[in-house]
């Protein structure tokens, strides 16, 4: 795990972006796009690289990590519409080439082995950005997840239900069951962006990062994957023991390597 904090959303926002335009230009390729607040800034940056011409999406495809159970693709809360509005309909994705979970399916086992398929049928993903949950969940995989779970139905936990209440109103109005990659499949990315901003993801991102790796906190899983970038600004790093260290490191890293 690398783990780089950077002053602020926006110089997240930066990297990230530079990690996914360099495989972007190395020619086709698959995207896992998270939804929710984390990776907004990293997606109007990246569009704003495709609107001044310097980028372009074409030979991407894109995969989400996870849907709600029982909203149709065209509600405005499906992450199908969130992705859209948020990202993939301002760039030149070509059509089909943005995959979802069908949240309104009637066999969502089905549902989720044939996404499983079509994921790797899609040769897997390059690059997989991530969010993490004030719970430790990545996708929606929810604590005491199987480290080795593939793609299925999980049921929110009442934190995860509060955290997303703002696009819906209440808790009760958010959907209790999702569809989600499992981290199983998660871990099969070939390299893996963590974003977090705020003091509100401290401590999720310290559990992460230097805690056991154990289900309670299933973004630890991330510890044994051999490519993650833990991108961070100064409030989501205020947790953590050895900020120091990490700063060094990555001030003294050589600049060929990349990220
Ligand atoms: P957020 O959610 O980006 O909206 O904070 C992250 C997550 O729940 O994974």
């Amino acid at each position: 795990m690398e783990i780089i904090i950077l002053p602020t959303p926006g110089d997240v926002a930066r990297t990230a972006a530079d990690v996914i335009e360099q495989q972007v230009r190395r020619g086709p390729c698959v995207l896992g796009l998270a939804t929710g607040s984390t990776p907004l800034v990293t997606y109007k940056e990246l569009t704003d690289r495709y609107r001044v011409g310097s980028l372009s999406f074409r030979h991407a495809q894109a995969f989400l990590l996870d849907e709600y159970v029982g909203l149709p693709a065209a509600h405005p809360q499906s992450y199908h519409s969130t992705i859209r509005d948020d990202f993939t309909d301002s760039v030149d994705f070509g059509a089909g080439s943005v995959h979802g979970l069908n949240g309104m399916a009637e066999d969502l086992e089905g549902e989720a082995a044939q996404y499983e398929a079509l994921i790797a049928a899609s040769g897997g993903v390059d690059i997989q950005i991530l969010g993490i949950g004030t719970d430790g969940h990545v996708g929606f995989n929810e604590p005491m997840s199987s480290l080795g779970s593939r793609t299925r139905i999980k049921t929110l936990t009442r934190q995860t239900l509060e955290d997303n209440a703002r696009f819906f109103g209440t808790p009760e109005d958010v959907p209790h069951h999702v569809l989600t990659q499992g981290l199983g499949t998660i871990r099969e990315a070939r390299h893996l962006l963590l974003l977090a901003m705020g003091g509100a993801k401290a401590e999720a991102v310290a559990a992460a990062v230097e805690g056991p790796v154990a289900a309670l906190c299933p973004a630890s899983v991330l510890q044994l994957h051999p490519h993650v970038s833990v991108l961070i600004d100064e409030a989501a790093a205020s947790r953590l023991a050895h900020r120091e260290y990490y700063t060094d490191t990555f001030g003294r890293k050589p600049a060929w390597q990349g990220l």
